[in-house]
């Protein structure tokens, strides 16, 4: 019996990115100002490539600026640095995304520290970080503000609810377990890591699930709640050579059995991966109206 309801990112993303395009083409009229955005990808990580390829595809689409700097796995940090610098001064440019992970020669840390953050659109610097954290004007990160919304796109009122997020990654578990925790949405959040003997007697009592381990059959659907919302982060290339790239996708919940139990699910791929980008696509116009505005 399948009772789940798929929580169509494509679907969202869409709708969102007509928002967006509809207000680079009013930024553009009024006041002249076209966002831009540097995408900066090191060597030639598979997944590494198809991101940034799709960051450039939906930046095109939009209507922004795109500069997409590709560069050799065997670059210098202090160069990588300084290219980061010279685009903190360019004024056509209003987002810096550095494509992560990096060559394990470079410090991410030094890298991303370089970025200024009033083009930190990706919201990955300390400043930014911070700045979320208490509540300041600042780029939320992509995944988790895209997490929000969908979650709120499935229907659910997140205040009061439970909320279980597995995984604390800076990039995805920290932030979103922050910002469900805020004010505007008021959930009660339990973080659950590598150090959690029993994960599942957390996620049984859990209205929302967020699974970013960066492992599949993480979550399974006899550690579910009935009629639970649940966010599959995860993106796991599993070996199937009945598919044309010798590979299939999938996340970090058994998609199969949580269906069941849970009340919606994101699929992946389609889910939270269309909405990272429309995120980023939302802060880059943000921070180019900021400039347009003084
Ligand atoms: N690598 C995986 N996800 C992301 C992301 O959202 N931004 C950047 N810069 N790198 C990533």
């Amino acid at each position: 019996m399948n009772s789940s309801k798929i929580i169509d990112g494509k679907q969202l993303a869409a709708n969102l990115r007509k928002e967006i395009a509809d207000g680079v083409s009013r930024l553009k009229a009024d006041k002249g100002v076209t966002p831009g955005l540097a995408v900066i990808l090191v060597g030639e990580n598979p997944a590494s490539v198809s991101y940034v390829t799709a960051k450039e595809k939906a930046c095109a689409e939009s209507g922004m600026l795109s500069r997409e700097i590709r560069l050799p796995a065997e670059i210098s940090e202090a160069e990588l640095v300084a290219i980061v610098k010279k685009l903190n001064d360019d004024t056509v440019i209003h987002g810096i995304l550095v494509q992560l992970p990096l060559p394990k020669h470079i410090s991410e840390k030094a890298v991303i520290n370089a970025i200024a953050p009033e083009k930190d659109v990706d919201g990955f610097t300390p400043v930014n970080v911070g700045r979320m954290m208490i509540g300041e004007e600042c780029f939320l990160p992509c995944t988790p503000h895209g997490i929000i919304k969908l979650i709120e796109f499935s229907g659910m009122d997140i205040r009061g609810k439970h909320a279980v997020v597995i995984g604390r990654s800076n990039i995805v578990g920290k932030p979103v377990a922050a910002l469900l925790a805020r004010r505007e949405t008021n959930a009660t959040v339990t973080l659950c890591h590598t150090g959690t003997p029993d994960v599942s007697h957390f996620t049984k009592d859990a209205d929302i699930v967020v699974v970013a381990a960066g492992h599949p059959n993480t979550l399974t659907g006899d550690m579910l709640k009935p009629g639970a919302v649940v966010i599959d982060v995860g993106v796991n290339r599993i070996p199937d050579a009945t598919r044309p790239k010798g590979f299939r996708l999938v996340g970090d919940a058994d998609f199969e059995s949580c269906e069941k139990v849970a009340g919606a699910i994101t699929p992946v791929p389609g889910g939270v991966g269309p909405m990272t980008i429309t995120m980023l696509l939302w802060n880059t116009l943000e921070s180019a109206r900021r400039v347009a505005n003084g």
